[in-house]
């Protein structure tokens, strides 16, 4: 029997992280450049009908049944079984290797579950439908980040741009001119959860200032929609410009992602802000076009990024 596959994308939050918490409005995009796989391959004549699962970008090679019950892995197992009401999983193998970077603000937990999540479902049989997948990877993502918005999860299982309010139906974003980014990663991983748990602190010292720049970048976010489905780049541009100053009002930026903004803007982009929890990870910039794209990402290379990834987001009506 030939080995299941399952393959989930990266991601890049566009604009509105942080106050997305808060219920006001997002945008993430998928990142395909970069990916998650998960190979699972029946092994009948394994010993004790075992499950070994190797993971080779958490440094993990251990029998599933091993795995503590609050493991994420663990808890991805159980929650398909349950979604599929089955009791067991028979004797195979599991590999899970990933291109997403960890704590940089790509969606390396989310690619993870959506890409596993789908491979064990077609390997006990029934393919789970997304809306399953998402639910799924929701619940995973509260064990890695706390109180989660949802919108990672959603754009990596829809593999769509998506415009998304916290408890609310998403939509799809239509997108009418190609949109290329440019990603840069400062090298510093940081985490999402402690950063989120840093602002809520700080929320709940201050309501009213956080709340006025949490509506801030709400408006930033329609005006960025507006602009994505009209094709103007250079509001959209705009937008990205006026968020990164308002997430620095939040405290949740870093010399070392303000200096990849200010490059990647002297570089000509249309466009650049921090992306994702902040304080380290990934900056994304606008580029007018491929080639200018190119020319931002050397420039970025040049001044310390550690890496960059060009991606282009297609028209989709
Ligand atoms: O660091 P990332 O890419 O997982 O993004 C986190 C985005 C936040 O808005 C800060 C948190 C969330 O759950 O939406």
């Amino acid at each position: 029997m030939p080995a299941i596959t399952g393959t989930a994308p990266g991601k890049i939050i566009l604009l509105g992280e942080h106050a997305v918490v808060y219920h006001q409005p997002a945008i993430a995009v998928p990142v395909n450049q970069v990916s998650t796989k998960t190979y699972i391959q029946a092994d009948p004549a394994a010993p004790d009908r075992r499950v070994m699962i190797d993971a080779p970008n958490i440094q993990l090679k251990e029998k599933l049944q091993n795995l503590p019950a609050d493991h994420p892995l663990q808890m991805i197992a159980s929650a398909v079984l349950h979604s599929l009401d089955v009791d067991h999983i028979p004797a195979a193998k599991i590999k899970i290797t990933s291109t997403v970077p960890l704590a940089a603000g790509l969606g390396s937990s989310a690619s993870t579950t959506v890409s596993f999540a789908r491979a064990l479902s077609t390997f006990l049989g029934r393919i789970l439908t997304d809306a399953e997948i998402n639910r799924i990877a929701f619940e995973i993502e509260k064990i890695h980040h706390g109180h989660p918005s949802g919108i990672d999860n959603t754009v990596i299982t829809y593999d769509r741009s998506v415009y998304f309010i916290k408890g609310e139906p998403f939509e799809w974003i239509h997108v009418s001119e190609p949109i290329t980014l440019v990603i840069a990663d400062t090298g510093i991983s940081s985490s999402t959860a402690l950063v989120v748990n840093d602002v809520r602190s700080n929320w709940q010292k201050d309501p009213t200032r956080y709340d006025l720049l949490f509506s801030k970048i709400g408006a930033c976010v329609s005006k960025a929609r507006q602009a994505i489905e009209c094709g103007d780049l250079s509001t959209l541009g705009e937008t990205m410009v006026e968020n990164h100053s308002l997430l620095q009002k939040l405290d949740v930026s870093c010399p070392e992602l303000d200096h990849l903004v200010e490059i990647a803007m002297q570089a000509g982009a249309l466009g650049a802000k921090l992306s994702g929890g902040g304080r380290g990870g990934n900056m994304v910039a606008l580029a007018a076009s491929e080639e200018s794209a190119r020319q931002i990402s050397d420039c970025l290379i040049s001044k310390r990024a550690a890496r960059t990834i060009i991606t282009t987001i297609p028209v989709s009506r």
